[in-house]
């Protein structure tokens, strides 16, 4: 598999595409309240996307082969929704975890981000516990990128950590390169083998957004062609960074000032260039 590197000039726009991206969940966590509707997030962020950000959601009229094109801006999934719920009129109520996933397209470059909220603020203990695993997962995953390390050991340490709290990793769905276009190669499994895929060299850029679920790993969609659900109705929790392989290490792009800090268990591991 050949993985393309950014240019200098290509990073530079990636670093502002994945600010921006991050910026809008920063809008938009204030409105996450027991009430609200997904639907009404998503035309929320719409608006501050094209309004405010002049950026392009990259998901609205998305539409890889055999998919029908994705008829919103963000994705939003609710508790056992796993990843690509489709924003609709429900209220989200005290307790409920959303995960809330953005990605925006500046100047032809893509950055792409989500974060976990607990609505009302408050959730049950393994609502909160899966949401916090899960954000440790995505930081120990990050902790593995340098030049020279490899694909399999960010999928290792990540499938490790969510396992040894008694969780499970969902297979299907994974990170991906990003730049000019929304998915590219490589795909960044969430679990896997140390020393093993391919290796990475300083300019690549991908995300890594580990689906972490509280029972078993199995999914299954929903009619609508899009939501994914865990097939056993546990609940499922993901959060997501674009980062770019660095000469020392990783850099996050998809940075801003409400983003959450690396996790005490990552500390110290993240190599130079990260948020
Ligand atoms: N943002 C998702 C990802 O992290 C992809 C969403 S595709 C969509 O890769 F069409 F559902 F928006
Ligand atoms: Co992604
Ligand atoms: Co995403």
């Amino acid at each position: 598999m050949s993985v393309a590197t950014k240019t200098p000039e290509e990073i530079q726009k990636m670093r502002v595409a994945g600010k921006l991206a991050s910026e809008v969940l920063d809008y938009i966590a204030p409105f996450v309240k027991p009430g609200v509707s997904t639907g009404e997030l998503d035309r929320l962020c719409h608006d501050y996307m094209v309004n405010v950000q002049g950026t392009i959601p990259a998901p609205l009229n998305y539409a890889p082969p055999g998919y029908a094109p994705y008829p919103k801006s963000i994705c939003t999934s609710v508790n056992h929704q796993v990843c690509h719920g489709v924003p609709g009129e429900k209220a989200l109520k005290k307790g409920d975890i959303v995960n809330l996933d953005i990605t925006v397209i500046k100047d032809g470059y893509h950055g792409d981000t989500s974060r976990m909220f607990v609505v009302g603020g408050d959730a049950s203990i393994l609502a909160k516990r899966l949401c916090q695993v899960t954000l440790e997962c995505l930081w120990i995953g990050i902790s593995q990128v340098k030049p020279g390390a490899r694909l399999g050991d960010i999928g290792h340490a990540i499938q490790k950590h969510a396992e040894g709290n008694g969780f499970s990793v969902v297979r299907e769905f994974c990170g991906h390169g990003i730049g000019s276009k929304f998915h590219e190669d490589p795909q960044v499994l969430h679990y896997g083998k140390p020393n093993t895929g391919i290796t990475l060299t300083p300019g690549m850029t991908f995300t890594i957004e580990p689906m972490i679920n509280a029972g078993k790993a199995a999914i299954s969609e929903l009619p609508d062609g899009w939501t994914i659900v865990t097939k056993d109705r546990s609940l499922s929790a993901q959060w997501e960074h674009t980062i770019l392989v660095t000469e020392t290490g990783v850099e996050v792009l998809t940075v801003s000032e409400g983003c959450p800090p690396p996790p005490a268990v990552a500390q110290g591991m993240v190599q130079a260039g990260a948020a």
